[in-house]
Formats: C-alpha cells, sequence, structure tokens
C-alpha cells in the first residue's frame, strides 16, 4: 500500500536504523511490512539473518536501478507497508524509487539544521516530481538527537523549519543504545528485552511517536 522511502545524500545519518524501527513498529502493529534493502552494502540482508524476524516483516534485497521500480511494486501489491533503505550517495536509483514514493523521509544527523545536506535531497525530491508528474510529498527530522536536549531540539525544529518551505516531522530519533542494539542483537525493539539493553522502555515510546508521526505525514497531515 504505503511506500516510505529513507533518503539522505549523506552516509550514516540514520536511514537504516529508522527503516528497521518503522518496521517494527508496523509490524507490531500488526501491520504487513516488506522492508527493500537498496544498498549494496545490504545492512538488512545482514540484520534480518542475526535473528528470526515477525512473520509480518519480510527483507526484500534489490540489486539495481534497474530492478529498483518493479521490486517496489511488488513489495506494494504484497504489503501494508513497503520501507525503502537506499545507499547514502547519490544515484538513479534513489532518484526511481522517490519518484514510486508516497512519503520521502529525509533524515537530518545533528541538532542543528544541516542546511545544505537537507537541501541537496530535497531538491532530488521535488526534481522527481516533475518525472512523476505529481508532488511527492517529504519530510525531513532529525535522528540520533542526544535524549538530554530533546526538548530543546523540539523548539528548534520548530524555529529552524517554520515558515521554511521544508517540511518537517514534529518527531526527532533520539539516539539510544537500544537502536544500536537491533544491529548487534537483530529483530525489533520489540524482541530486545531490558537485560539486552538500558533505556529500551524510552526507545520504544521515541519509536511509537516517530511512527506515529509518520503515518500522519501519510494522511496528508500538514508538517
Ligand atoms: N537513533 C540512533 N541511536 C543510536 N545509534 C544510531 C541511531 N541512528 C543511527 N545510529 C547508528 O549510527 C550508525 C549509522 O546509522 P545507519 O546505518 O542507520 O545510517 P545510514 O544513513 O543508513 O548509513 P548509510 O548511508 O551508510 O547507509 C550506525 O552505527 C547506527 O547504529
Ligand atoms: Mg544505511
Amino acid at each position: 500500500m504505503a511506500v516510505i522511502s529513507l533518503v539522505s545524500s549523506k552516509g550514516g545519518v540514520g536511514k537504516t536504523t529508522s527503516a528497521v524501527v518503522l518496521a517494527g513498529e508496523f509490524a507490531a502493529a500488526g501491520r504487513k511490512v516488506v522492508v527493500i534493502d537498496a544498498d549494496p552494502n545490504r545492512p538488512l540482508e545482514a540484520w534480518s539473518g542475526l535473528r528470526p524476524l515477525p512473520d509480518l516483516l519480510r527483507v526484500v534485497i534489490d540489486d539495481s536501478a534497474e530492478t529498483i521500480i518493479d521490486t517496489i511494486e511488488d513489495a506494494r501489491a504484497d504489503a501494508d507497508f513497503v520501507i525503502v533503505d537506499l545507499e547514502g550517495t547519490a544515484t538513479d536509483r534513489i532518484g526511481f524509487a522517490v519518484a514510486r514514493s508516497d512519503l520521502v523521509l529525509i533524515p537530518l544527523q545533528s541538532s542543528v539544521l544541516d542546511a545544505a545536506e537537507a537541501a541537496k535531497s530535497v531538491k532530488l525530491v521535488r526534481q522527481m516530481w516533475k518525472v512523476a508528474n505529481r508532488e511527492i510529498p517529504y519530510r525531513v527530522f532529525f535522528s540520533r538527537v542526544p535524549p538530554a536536549i530533546r526538548e530543546r531540539t523540539a523548539r528548534d525544529i520548530e524555529r529552524q523549519f517554520s515558515g521554511s518551505a521544508v517540511p518537517a516531522l514534529p518527531v526527532s530519533l533520539t539516539d539510544r543504545a537500544a537502536y544500536r542494539t537491533l544491529f548487534s542483537l537483530g529483530g525489533t525493539l520489540h524482541n530486545l528485552e531490558n537485560a539486552d539493553v538500558s533505556g529500551l522502555e524510552n526507545a520504544r515510546e521515541n519509536a511509537r511517536e516517530f511512527t506515529q508521526a509518520v503515518i500522519n505525514s501519510l494522511r496528508g497531515e500538514a508538517a
């Protein structure tokens, strides 16, 4: 049904982490999810091999720009949510995925707006509006935000983006050990136990709020 792509021209900003967090929340809510690993480094393939995934969650590997549209459309026919995890460098495949998306999410690392990075990804999305002949919704969001500055960051987001043409998610993904642990132990936040990592409840709460903000964006709620 809904296709969500994680896009950034910069590496290591939290695309794959966000993809896994969203997938885990959707599956926990009883929705069928396909996560497409469209990164040559195959981070999701590695993640999916660590621990059995929920029945409702499936990882599909995509090979190239030539196949990405078919991979997305096949997944769309089979799932409630399709999440596309893309590589952190500019490629044709990213453009194709964006053109097929219902929502593009652009993570920004740091609590201060990385204006240049955001602008590059936003420009790509808006370029793809012409290719797709429709306005593809997109949102930027802050990822890996230290929890201590969470409140300030919420205000920063409002201040930095209000009045600008760039729509932002009202929730940041906080920096939590639990999110890193997903890639050492595998599975979703719902598979982890308090003994595995500290701050698990906080991470779960953040994941819920983040996912709700994404759903609201899919429903067309203004940023
Ligand atoms: N919210 C978070 N809390 C804690 N660690 C995080 C968070 N987001 C990302 N990280 C860590 O930062 C690193 C990069 O994250 P991730 O792989 O998700 O980024 P990416 O944008 O997908 O990178 P790439 O461009 O290489 O695909 C990883 O080690 C990940 O565990
Ligand atoms: Mg990645």
